[in-house]
């Protein structure tokens, strides 16, 4: 056997080794951004709503790549859905020119009842009411005595067991809660109570919210072939680009060194994570 071939092989492993090392720890630094700009590069498609790209993102890509809120999940049977104020919505449709998502209460969606007993609240820091014309309904649980005139709605086997409906946002008065909730094509009924035949379909219909995201900023980056991300210390919009890597400036063609020129319009206060820290630490949510 001639060992003259390998003469110091315990010192050339050794340095294979510790070079393993070294590489390893250059990924792992995902401080790198032109990650930046790859990992931003996944539209969202679930089921039926294909395509949708920033503001929103996909849940378990970076926080980086998208507006926080706008974030889009995708079950087993491909129903996308949307946490807004710790509720679920199901996503409907999103329309990405006119900035309208339709969406409905999940937990009303197989129930005509709801079975969270809390409003329908949007984040007003980023998302209205796309119509004026939603008219409200409230159900009201557990009330001491019958409502002369009215009929309990039968919520099924949900633990809530009835509900009256009016029209309108309500308080509970002598019951125990009201949830509201709003909707369009609402039906009413004798005497100004709200006609419950139809009423669970026109709530699974859902009603249609406009986010509030300045689009300009994003058409921009795209217009010079970057991709948008969300700055989460600057509360704002930025551009990730290929070539050169991200610069932190409005677009990807601009001169480097210039100061940035991105005005945001969205809200300054966004009550985003704490600054600092989160930005390009390549937290996932
Ligand atoms: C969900 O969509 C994916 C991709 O289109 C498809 O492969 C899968 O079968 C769908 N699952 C269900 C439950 O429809
Ligand atoms: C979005 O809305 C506009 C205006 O109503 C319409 O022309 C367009 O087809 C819609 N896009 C999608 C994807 O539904
Ligand atoms: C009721 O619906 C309208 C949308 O038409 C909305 O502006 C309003 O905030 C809703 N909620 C309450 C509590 O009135
Ligand atoms: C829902 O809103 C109404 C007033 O609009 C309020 O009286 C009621 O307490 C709210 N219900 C819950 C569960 O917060
Ligand atoms: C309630 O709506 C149904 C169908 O939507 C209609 O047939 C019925 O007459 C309505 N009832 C009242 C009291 O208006
Ligand atoms: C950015 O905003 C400042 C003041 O808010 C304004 O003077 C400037 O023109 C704006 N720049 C662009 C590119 O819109």
């Amino acid at each position: 056997m001639d060992s003259q071939f390998f003469p110091s092989f315990p010192s050339f492993s050794l340095l294979f080794i510790l070079n393993i090392l070294i590489l390893h720890q250059v990924p792992s630094c995902s401080s790198n951004p032109d990650e930046h700009y790859k990992n931003c590069g996944t539209a969202f498609s679930c089921g039926t709503i294909t395509g949708i790209q920033y503001p929103f993102r996909g849940y378990g890509t970076p926080q980086y790549c998208g507006y926080p809120g706008l974030v889009l999940k995708c079950n087993k049977y491909n129903i996308t859905t949307i946490e807004i104020m710790s509720m679920a919505y199901r996503v409907l449709g999103i329309n990405q020119t006119t900035q309208v998502m339709k969406i409905a209460r999940e937990d009303m969606m197989e129930s005509v009842c709801p079975q969270e007993l809390v409003n329908t609240t949007l984040d007003h820091t980023i998302l209205d009411y796309a119509s004026t014309n939603y008219m409200n309904v409230t159900f009201i649980f557990g009330c001491p005595f019958d409502f002369p005139g009215l009929n309990l709605l039968s919520c099924g086997d949900s633990a809530n067991t009835g509900a009256y409906v009016l029209p309108g946002a309500e308080g509970p008065g002598f019951c125990k809660v009201s949830v509201v909730v709003p909707a369009s094509g609402i039906q009413m009924g004798l005497g100004g109570s709200v006609n419950v035949t139809g009423l669970s379909r026109v709530l699974r219909n859902g009603f249609e919210v406009k986010w509030k995201v300045d689009g300009k900023a994003c058409r921009d980056c795209i217009g010079s072939n970057g991709r948008c991300g969300y700055d989460i210390t600057k509360h704002q919009t930025t551009c990730y680009c290929p070539d050169p890597t991200y610069t932190g400036l409005a677009s990807c063609q601009e001169d480097i060194g210039a100061p940035s020129t991105l005005n945001s319009s969205a809200p300054t206060s966004f009550p985003g994570p704490s600054s600092g820290t989160l930005l390009f630490s390549g937290k996932y949510e």
